[in-house]
């Protein structure tokens, strides 16, 4: 029997560190680093996953036979020293600031990955460039054996978005965006302006859009950028100041927007939601120009995408829309933590040319629960240990109906089960559950449960045999990983009466506006995650046994965490978050814990675990 191949993926250093291990050409395990250590988008190098994914092969350092780097850290070196020599003597402060930790860390990557490997790693380090490593996330674990491939983001190296093409088992990458310019970029200049915080706010602003007018969009094309017909642009450098500064814009930026950056936590305006509907309307713009010129370029009819602007779901369902392609697939963890994986993947086939054949039917991704998982006799020990009060279902059918009851009975229910999520939503594995149908439920999630925002919107989970009763997904489309915005249809809605057109901003939250308002957006829009039989197991169960108790196939599924902490890894996470919250009944597995049954729990307990994350 010949020896296994393994290849360790990392991203680390900038934000959202993960690992992925691959054996032979399978993933093994991919995890985020924020998950173990707590802290979001951790950014350090990522132990606790390195030391998980071994553990799920079952393998020691140095069983690895390649550790591959999601970018070249010389090259971005470059990039830093070429922009600030560009920008001198502005940006000193920033650059001083930012030369120990490079001197430090960030150009001695293989010696600190050899720490992390305990130096017993023997094999061979590879760095590869950062959008070759979203495009390999993109393509290789896609259902096609040839795609257009498109990535965008903030910025790697010195590429902020590339078009090309995937035949097999190669990749090749034809057109790229070099930095300043950046669509990434762009999108989280406006997350500052209206308060939010870079490289986690945007998903906010997103949410935020529907509430406002698109009124700054022609002033963001005639001022901010030079947008041509091939979706390539160029920024007004002169508006923009992360060159040269900590902060994204400046002073000629609040003028061009009548004021300055609203402040964090202030109340939000109807200058924001405006904002936020302008450069939405932008992105979108640009989305679908450059995958118009991808398909013309490439001539392909499938699409695969990654890049943090990968998450951007209502551009994604725009593409699909109204774009050329006939198959789309996005990776769902679309930021630098897929990196990782697209960077094992590339040298298992395009560095050691090994052949892929892909299954048209089926993604490699496995449902994206590539995490950990944990025993029901793990989790039965530990709250053993706690003294936590839970009832035990070896029958999975009494337990489903049970819980399926208590969601309709307007419980709000933590649901824990298999192998954690790698990327950014919950899917069903460490979510949160409630009945879509309920007017009060998104108010009381985001307020009671998550503590965060009360304008953002909730997701559905449906069955993907009725999705496209409920939702225009183009192509009957399968949105297995949440990455599609789409229209809800006239049938679930209620028309607005005259007088409540009138309504706008936050107030149309009070407006009930379909058959099931927890999960619709004031603009009648859902970020769909179709659930199926094969991919989702036990979660699929669930949601046809709510069907058949309520005739109702979707339930709303955020993730399983408050504002600020990152998705619940371990048992233990899922219990603290549990009982410092108002969520009423937990499902750990086999063992369901209600919370009336617990042993009450201090009120400086509970504000101790509140606080220990920062405000995202
Ligand atoms: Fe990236």
């Amino acid at each position: 029997m010949s020896k296994s191949t393994y290849i360790l993926g990392i991203s680390c250093l900038y934000h959202d560190s993960a690992a992925a291990l691959i054996r032979d050409g399978k993933i093994v395990s991919a995890i985020q680093e924020e998950r173990y250590t707590r802290k979001k988008h951790d950014a350090q190098i990522p132990v606790h996953a390195i030391s998980n994914c071994l553990k799920e092969a079952a393998i020691s350092p140095g069983d690895l036979d390649y550790v591959v780097f999601y970018e070249k850290p010389f090259l971005k070196f470059d990039r830093i020293l070429e922009t600030y020599f560009a920008y001198a003597p502005r940006g000193f402060r920033q650059f001083l600031m930012g030369i120990p930790q490079w001197l430090k860390q960030k150009l001695h990557v293989p010696r600190e990955l050899d720490k992390a490997l305990n130096g017993e790693f023997k094999g061979r380090f590879v760095f590869l460039e950062h959008h070759k490593s979203h495009a390999a996330s993109a393509f290789f674990p896609s259902p096609f054996s040839q795609a257009a491939i498109i990535t965008l983001d903030g910025v790697g190296e010195w590429t902020t978005a590339s078009i090309g093409t995937g035949q097999d088992n190669q990749i090749k990458l034809k057109y790229e965006l070099h930095f300043p310019h950046s669509l990434g970029l762009l999108y989280s200049a406006f997350t500052y302006f209206t308060g939010f915080k870079v490289n986690s706010g945007e998903y906010k602003l997103m949410g935020l859009a529907p509430y406002g007018k698109p009124v700054y969009q022609d002033l963001i094309l005639k001022e901010l950028l030079d947008l041509k017909e091939d979706g390539s642009f160029r920024l007004n450098m002169d508006y923009f100041t992360y060159c040269y500064t900590q902060v994204m814009v400046g002073r000629k930026f609040e003028q061009l927007f009548s004021g300055p950056r609203r402040k964090p936590e202030s109340p939000i305006t109807q200058r924001e939601m405006d904002i936020a509907a302008s450069i939405q309307k932008v992105t979108e713009e640009i989305m679908l120009r450059i995958a118009r010129f991808a398909h013309k370029e490439t001539g392909m009819k499938n699409l695969v995408f990654a890049g943090g602007v990968a998450l951007n779901c209502v551009g994604n369902g725009r593409i699909l829309r109204d774009g050329p392609f006939e198959n789309f697939w996005i990776q769902p963890a679309a930021g630098d933590a897929g990196a990782a994986l697209g960077a094992a993947l590339f040298v298992h086939y395009q560095l050691l040319n090994n052949p892929r054949k892909p299954d048209e039917r089926m993604d490699t991704q496995s449902a994206s629960c590539l995490g950990p998982t944990y025993s029901n006799n793990e989790i039965r020990q530990f709250l053993d240990s706690v003294g936590a009060c839970y009832h035990y279902h070896e029958d999975e059918p009494k337990l489903l109906e049970q819980i399926a009851r208590d969601i309709e009975q307007n419980k709000v229910v933590g649901w824990f089960q298999g192998r954690m999520e790698f990327g950014p939503r919950a899917l069903g594995s460490r979510s949160i559950l409630g009945d879509a149908r309920n007017e009060q439920m998104q108010m009381r999630m985001n307020l009671k449960i998550k503590f965060r925002e009360s304008f953002r919107p909730f997701a559905p989970s449906i069955l993907l045999e009725q999705a496209s009763d409920y939702f225009e997904l183009p192509h009957d489309e399968e949105s297995p990983y949440m990455l599609l915005v789409a229209p809800l249809r006239d049938s679930y809605r209620i028309k607005m009466s005259e007088e409540q057109k009138k309504i706008s901003g936050f107030e149309l939250l009070k407006v009930k506006r379909s058959q099931v308002p927890g999960i619709t957006h004031v603009d009648y829009s859902a970020r769909v995650q179709t659930v199926d039989a094969v991919r989702h197991g036990r979660y699929y169960r669930l949601l046809q046994q709510f069907k058949k108790n309520t005739g109702c196939p979707l339930l709303i599924n955020t993730s399983f965490n408050i504002r600020g902490e990152p998705i619940v890894c371990s048992p233990e996470n899922a219990y603290n978050c549990f009982r410092s919250t108002n969520m009423d009944v937990l499902v750990l597995q086999d063992c369901v814990l209600y919370k009336a049954e617990q042993p009450e729990m201090k009120k400086v307990e509970i504000n101790d675990y509140l606080q220990q994350f920062k405000l995202d």
